[in-house]
């Protein structure tokens, strides 16, 4: 055992001596004074020595990794393995600087600001309301009384009641916000109104039940119909910087009289059908009307005076259209590959 431990501790003096480099001291380290180490498994052994004998190899043993180590610790310092000389690695002021990430703006909030920019330009100003309505604005006010069917249209939340009071609503739309500007602003009025909006639906590649709608409003002695296509045709050529096909088909809502729809040529299939056109060739964008004379009097108008049209336009669509997006579930889905893009 003696003689083994001579020719170890000699062996091992002369590779760390010959040694170049941390990695390969690291390894010789390991072989010997290392968990499962040449030494290491000499002393583990001395233990089962009888007792004489113990004590003396015990000691030598320990001499050998003693001089070892102390000749790793040497060499380490020689080959530059200083904590110094790490840190100053760490803190090279030469590195160049890491590029901070930045975030941006959803592409929802960006079709807003288009939209706020263009409507601005045409004098309309931007009104805002809340998104936890009362039953009266989002229904009442709009002459959409408790049973009538129209409100099956718009099913949505409801928040629980507090005692002695009516529930209150997610709003179904942004039309409530028509209500609340004309009750506090008299006529003439210019408006439109972005906001987030929700309902109790199936959702599909056109239909979220959180989604976004922008409002718009002008009321004064002798707006008609002529008035509002001139209005959102200009928008829309603005919006998406090219002509585009637009087609209004009669429809209905209690709180305009007429009232109409306003598709526009698919965008992403060119109008030759698609998905998310429900293979129509045509985009359903918006609805609107000119404002009912029941909401004039809601709002303590008098309708003989005024008219007006109003539309709420569906801005998540507007969104797809222009970037060219299939489904519109994906602006809430919060997947990087995809908010990226924008
Ligand atoms: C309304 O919400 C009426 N308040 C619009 C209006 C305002 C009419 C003023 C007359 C006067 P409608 O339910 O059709 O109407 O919705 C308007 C637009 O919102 C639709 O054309 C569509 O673009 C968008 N929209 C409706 N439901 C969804 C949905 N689930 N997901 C995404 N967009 C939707």
């Amino acid at each position: 055992m003696e003689n083994k431990l001579k020719t170890l501790k000699n062996k091992a003096e002369k590779e760390i001596k010959e040694t170049d480099n941390l990695k390969d001291l690291d390894g010789i380290f390991r072989m010997y004074l290392g968990r499962k180490g040449e030494l290491t498994t000499i002393l583990r052994s001395i233990g089962k020595l009888p007792s004489q004998k113990r004590a003396l190899l015990g000691k030598e043993a320990n001499e050998v990794r003693h001089v070892l180590q102390e000749a790793f610790d040497i060499k380490q310092k020689e080959l530059g393995w200083y904590k110094e000389d790490q840190l100053a690695e760490v803190l090279d002021v030469t590195a160049p600087g890491k590029k901070l990430q930045i975030g941006h703006l959803h592409p929802i909030t960006q079709t807003r600001r288009k939209i706020e920019e263009i409507f601005g330009s045409m004098g309309f100003v931007v009104a805002d309301g809340p998104e936890v309505e009362d039953e009266w604005h989002n229904f009442d006010a709009l002459n959409i009384p408790a049973g009538h069917p129209a409100r099956d249209l718009w099913d949505t939340f409801w928040l629980k009641a507090k005692r002695d009071k009516k529930p209150l609503l997610l709003r179904t739309h942004t039309s409530p916000v028509q209500i609340r500007y004309m009750q506090e602003n008299e006529p003439p009025i210019r408006i439109i109104a972005p906001g987030r909006t929700f309902r109790y639906e199936a959702t599909d590649a056109g239909h979220e039940i959180n989604f976004y709608q922008v409002e718009g409003l002008m009321v004064d002695g002798k707006i008609s119909v002529a008035n509002f296509k001139a209005v959102i045709q200009e928008f829309f050529t603005r919006f998406f910087d090219k002509d585009v096909t637009i087609r209004l088909r009669p429809s209905y809502f209690p709180f305009t009289e007429p009232s109409f729809e306003v598709d526009i040529s698919c965008v992403l299939c060119e109008g030759k059908g698609c998905s998310s056109c429900e293979h129509t060739g045509w985009f359903e964008m918006l609805g609107a009307g000119m404002v009912h004379p029941d909401v004039l009097r809601a709002v303590g108008y008098n309708p003989k005076n005024l008219q007006g049209f109003a539309f709420g336009m569906g801005m998540d669509r507007l969104a797809m259209m222009k970037y060219k997006i299939p489904d519109v579930r994906m602006f809430f889905a919060s997947d990087l590959r995809f908010l990226q893009q924008f």
